[in-house]
């Protein structure tokens, strides 16, 4: 990294849970957008917006201006780097204004849009402007994730998978759809098997069945986030099993191994628990932005990523509304 390059100034709108509040200033391992680029070299932190006044007061603990109007300070401030951290409604809204002020790059949250097609229109936007447009999938900035996706594409034969996940398709889904994509490749149909409306009244949290290029089963198991949170990865290959649970933090992992148990025969054997630093997602993140910027690194996660994660989800939502439109579950 080029840390003799000039300190990108950074402005985070939206000072909710991921923008700021799950933070103190200067957390060493931050999970918000304003502990990541307060923390991180290359980085000043330079402003705040948002339309909320209890948010605002809350933000002012970081020391920058908190503006109300999010393009006031945008126009008033000028800063290199844009974190949206937004309902997606206003993080579309913002998008489409970005980039009259000469922002260098911006880091979206997760899901990137609506639907699909609002989704399109933001990357065409982002593309003739020529400004890398960034969207936070965590898991794509924990190694982990590509250490099993490089040994599961490699000559390991996936068996099966199961991804836990709640809080409707389009929000938690789809960090459950774009983690399908990095580990057993490109999506290639999609059934949904239950739904509920557990937290959005307009997102259910689907039950699907997943084909993928390397497994043909993948089952998302929607679960009711009324009831605790939870995200699960579970995955079997014909020499393996792989467990990342307790909310993301422990890998367990199990080997074949012939002449195991009783009968004796060929059995999983537990070998690895280690854990996983999810909370380091939001440091690689910003040491990734501070590459795309000086250095001109394609995103790792970006426009491409999230519009294949909601065209899935898409189709899962437009089966499982018009099943229920019949009257099914
Ligand atoms: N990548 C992840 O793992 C992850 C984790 C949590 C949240 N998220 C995503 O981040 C987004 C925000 O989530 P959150 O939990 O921080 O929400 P939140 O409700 O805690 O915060 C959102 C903030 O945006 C403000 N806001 C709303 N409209 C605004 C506007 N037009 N201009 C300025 N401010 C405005 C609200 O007042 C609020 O303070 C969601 O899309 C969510 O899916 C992603």
């Amino acid at each position: 990294m080029s840390w003799l390059a000039p300190s990108l100034r950074a402005a985070v709108i939206g000072c909710g849970a991921i923008g700021c509040r799950m933070d103190r200033p200067n957390t060493p391992l931050p999970s918000t957008h304003a502990g990541g680029y307060r923390i991180s070299p290359g980085f000043s932190l330079v402003a705040f917006a948002d339309t909320d006044d209890a948010a605002r007061d809350a933000a002012a603990a970081w020391g920058c201006p908190v503006y109300a109007d999010p393009l006031a300070m945008l126009a008033e401030t000028r800063p290199d780097v844009v974190s949206l951290c937004l309902p997606v409604s206003a993080q579309v809204a913002l998008l489409e204004c970005l980039p009259r002020f000469g922002i260098r790059a911006v880091v979206a949250e997760k899901p990137l849009a609506g639907d699909a097609e609002e989704g399109e229109r933001i990357r065409d936007l982002y593309r003739a402007a020529g400004i890398p447009l960034l969207v936070n999938f965590t898991r794509r900035f924990v190694g982990v994730y590509h250490d099993l996706a490089r040994q599961l594409a490699g000559r390991d034969t996936v068996l099966a998978a199961t991804i836990r996940y709640a809080k409707g398709a389009r929000h938690n889904g789809s960090h459950a759809i774009d983690l399908t994509r990095l580990l057993f490749g490109e999506v290639l149909a999609a059934e949904p098997l239950g739904w509920q409306f557990d937290w959005w009244d307009d997102d259910p949290t689907v039950t699907a069945v997943l084909r993928t290029e390397r497994c043909s089963e993948v089952i998302l198991q929607g679960l009711d986030e009324r009831c605790f949170t939870l995200f699960e990865v579970d995955v079997f290959s014909r020499t393996g099993r792989w467990i990342i649970d307790q909310d993301h933090r422990r890998l367990r992992r199990w080997e074949v191994r012939n002449g195991e148990g009783l009968p004796p025969g060929r059995r999983l054997v537990p070998v690895e628990q280690r854990a996983v630093p999810h909370e380091s997602a939001m440091l690689t993140l910003m040491a990734h932005l501070h590459d795309v910027v000086h250095r001109g690194v394609e995103p790792l996660c970006g426009a491409r990523e999230a519009l294949a994660a909601q065209r899935w989800v898409d189709v899962l939502h437009s089966k499982a509304l018009a099943r229920r439109a019949m009257g099914d579950a």
